[in-house]
């Protein structure tokens, strides 16, 4: 019986159920997840519906601001970035968790093996995704979090939440067109997050101009995209560490199982499950 769902618009993409299913099977609890297309105007309703018949629902894109309204109660760090992508669902009442920054977090210690403290982390993007991070990120020790966006005004906006959650914490952001700022955030920049939707399309143009990349930068690369795009190919021809976006989704997806089951999230039959299970079921 379906307990758990994952939902989005469009949803059929999603590699979540063969992962999630690995995992609840690797406990000898069947497959009990599921996946549903949910546009934004029937978001209401199935929290009605989710309510009264699930245990648990992961949300994407375009959900994440709008299950942050819906929910009934919302933990201390979905309520700081304001972004829900897991409901923790008991008695009728509706919990909204957001497990991508510790996802982030965890998948960048995975791919490079070394903590964040200390660290000076630069995003391209400021749209949902860098949103939920970078506010995580804030509780990590990192000693820089900044922004480069082709909408200036919506990384601003990042960089006043990151104060807020930290006033201490510096945190800046400049305009793709502002080439002399972009070129000092890239030099002193340890990470940086391709955190643009770009790169999901085969078609779509790189995030960024790839000239921007020269060998000898000591920046690593981690891509929100989880297949080869033409920026992780860049990177990797000049001797650029980079990682695609697969890990923090098994990290973000294993987190979930936790909170939702209390029980270890076997990492590496998860990872299993994302690699041969079939898009969509
Ligand atoms: P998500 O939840 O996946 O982060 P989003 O909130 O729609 O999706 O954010 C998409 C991000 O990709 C934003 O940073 C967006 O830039 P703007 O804030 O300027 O819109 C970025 N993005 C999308 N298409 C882009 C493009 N063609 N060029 C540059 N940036 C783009």
């Amino acid at each position: 019986m379906t307990k758990y769902l994952v939902i989005g618009d469009p949803i059929c993409h999603s590699r979540s159920p063969g992962m999630q299913n690995a995992a609840f099977e690797a406990h000898g609890l069947g497959r009990p997840y599921g996946i549903r297309h949910v546009t934004p105007a029937e978001l209401p309703d199935f929290f009605e519906y989710a309510r009264k018949n699930l245990s648990g629902v992961n949300l994407t894109v375009p959900h994440k601001l709008q299950a942050a309204v819906l929910s009934d109660e919302l933990t201390s760090r979905a309520a700081e970035c304001g972004s829900v992508n897991t409901l923790i669902i008991s008695d009728g009442h509706i919990l909204g968790d957001s497990t991508d920054g510790v996802g982030l977090e965890r998948a960048l210690e995975y791919c490079f093996s070394e903590s964040l403290a200390g660290k000076r982390i630069l995003f391209c993007g400021a749209g949902g995704a860098a949103r939920a991070t970078a506010v995580h990120f804030t509780h990590c020790g990192v000693q820089e979090i900044s922004f480069i966006n082709r909408t200036v005004a919506k990384a601003g906006e990042l960089v006043d939440l990151c104060h807020r959650v930290d006033p201490e914490i510096t945190a800046v952001c400049c305009s793709p067109q502002d080439t002399d700022s972009v070129k000092e955030l890239l030099s002193r920049a340890d990470y940086l997050i391709q955190a643009t939707s770009l790169g999901l399309k085969s078609d779509d143009p790189p995030p960024f101009p790839l000239e921007w990349l020269t060998s000898g930068m000591k920046l690593k690369i981690f891509d929100t995209i989880y297949h080869p795009t033409p920026l992780q190919k860049h990177a990797a021809s000049l001797g650029i560490k980079c990682c695609g976006g697969k890990e923090m989704l098994i990290q973000q997806g294993a987190e979930s199982f936790r909170l939702w089951t209390g029980l270890d999230a076997p990492l590496d039959e998860m990872r299993k499950g994302f690699d041969t299970g079939v898009p969509g079921q």
